[in-house]
């Protein structure tokens, strides 16, 4: 398969591209993210792991449309066939709608919307000619419920939600599946630094087995949403 994963360079992104690249099928890979040196490191480390992908990576920022536009060119100069795409990269900011600074909800809505809706447009035409596909968009359970000093970020993840519900109901004529993966806390760096105990909430390779399942079910089969907590709950 031909598998696309921004913000892949760690975290949950890396851990998806693990999980594919583990199961011995020869997946080729493209991985984004905007730290080159992170990005490569983490191409070789899974190159050299598992030799029998195709890795490719290549520095974008998904908040800049001109960095996709090369993206997606450097990807279609490579194949013109997209199995997946992982719609993952973003940035956890916390904070309060009455004092936050002015220019974070434009920031964050630009990664998380606008950057999830421009790369999967210019990615959309080529899976609909072949009517195949799957688009996993990484949201949050802050997509679902509005909390104490989730902000911009929340409301960012609603945003990203929502496109992502419309997507499915979109694509279902074009035989490309959409699935919204809607995660609690999960151990990332993200989290480090936080003092918070990794065995308090998930671990990034929960959500990359649920992704991998969902990824293999019969054609006729669409996982619309997977939401996953820590079994302790919410923190
Ligand atoms: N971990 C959790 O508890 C959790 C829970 C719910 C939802 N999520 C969501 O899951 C996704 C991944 O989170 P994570 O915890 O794995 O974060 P992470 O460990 O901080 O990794 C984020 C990844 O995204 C990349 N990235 C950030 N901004 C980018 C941009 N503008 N363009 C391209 N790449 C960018 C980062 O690399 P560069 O900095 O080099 O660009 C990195 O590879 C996020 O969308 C997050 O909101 C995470």
């Amino acid at each position: 398969m031909n598998i696309i994963i921004t913000g892949a360079s760690k975290g949950l992104g890396k851990a998806i591209a693990e999980i594919f690249a583990d199961d011995n099928q020869g997946h080729t890979f493209f991985l984004c993210a905007r730290n080159k040196e992170v990005l490569e490191i983490t191409g070789k480390e899974l190159q050299h792991r598992f030799p029998r992908i195709n890795m490719y990576t290549k520095v974008c920022d998904v908040s800049d449309k001109e960095s996709m536009q090369e993206f997606v060119s450097w990807i279609f100069g490579l194949t013109n066939k997209i199995d997946i795409l992982v719609n993952n990269a973003g940035i956890f900011l916390p904070g309060s709608v009455h004092n936050e600074q002015d220019g974070v909800l434009e920031k964050m809505m630009d990664v998380y919307l606008y950057g999830t809706y421009h790369l999967t447009r210019l990615l959309l035409p080529k899976m609909m000619q072949v009517k195949s596909g799957h688009i996993f968009n990484i949201c949050s359970i802050a997509a679902l419920q509005a909390y104490n000093n989730g902000g911009t970020y929340s409301i960012s993840e609603f945003a990203k939600y929502g496109f992502s519900k419309n997507l499915r109901e979109e694509m279902k004529p074009y035989g490309i599946k959409v699935t919204h993966i809607l995660p609690g806390a999960a151990y990332t760096d993200s989290w480090s630094g936080s003092g918070i105990d990794p065995k308090r909430i998930m671990e990034a390779a929960d959500i990359a087995k649920m992704i991998y399942a969902a990824a293999h079910l019969s054609p006729q089969a669409c996982v619309e949403e997977i939401i996953m907590r820590p079994q302790l709950g919410d923190i």
